[in-house]
């Protein structure tokens, strides 16, 4: 059997696992996202509780001031939550081989993975982030065809961003908890063909 991928340089530090590590990205992407920011902080921030409703803090600052300004680094977490969707997508086409790494089979394993990877790029590109990049700062949307039909999708995905955030957070559990269950020996992955 080929020997699987060596990722020592990630667990020599402090014996931290890669999946910790590599979480920073998502965790980030979907803390500063402005979906779960308008959950959280009507929830718990009571900044502002709801709409028209006073809120307790003396002076309302929004996100113009330390902690919440930390909040804009959404953008970069957009760039990066990119190359965790990339590697995704590229984990879901390996999981076409079988158990002897030929191509062209496919399992519940497999449809789990596709199924994930369908909701983690909607909910990728459904982010205002994306939005704004496709479509912001243009003047003229008859000049840039390419980016206008773009900037339409974006905001199309964008009106369900609220179902594809929780949709793509059970599926993400779900699916990892699939790969766990598999690798510890509960079953085998049932194979279609
Ligand atoms: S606004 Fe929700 S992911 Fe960007």
């Amino acid at each position: 059997m080929r020997a699987g991928p060596n990722w020592e340089i990630f667990g020599g530090w402090w014996g931290i696992s890669p999946a910790i590590i590599i979480l920073i990205f998502p965790l980030g992407f979907r803390l500063t996202c402005y979906y779960y920011r308008k959950a959280y902080y009507r929830g718990f921030w009571a900044s502002p509780p709801a709409c028209a409703v006073a809120e307790p803090h003396k002076k309302y600052t929004g996100e113009t001031r330390f902690p919440l300004i930390l909040q804009n680094i959404h953008r970069y977490f957009f760039y990066a939550a990119l190359l965790v969707a990339g590697i995704l997508t590229y984990d879901t086409v390996l999981a076409f081989r079988d158990e002897h790494y030929a191509w062209g089979h496919m399992g519940l394993g497999t449809l789990v993975f596709l199924v994930n990877i369908v909701l983690i790029w909607a909910y990728t590109i459904s982010c205002h982030s994306c939005r704004h990049i496709v479509g912001g700062k243009l003047k003229h949307f008859s000049k840039h065809p390419v980016r206008y039909r773009m900037w339409q999708w974006a905001g199309k995905l964008n009106a369900r961003h609220a179902q594809l955030a929780w949709a793509s957070l059970v599926s993400v559990a779900l699916a990892d908890f699939y790969v766990y269950l598999v690798a510890s020996g509960a079953f085998d992955d049932p194979r279609f063909f």
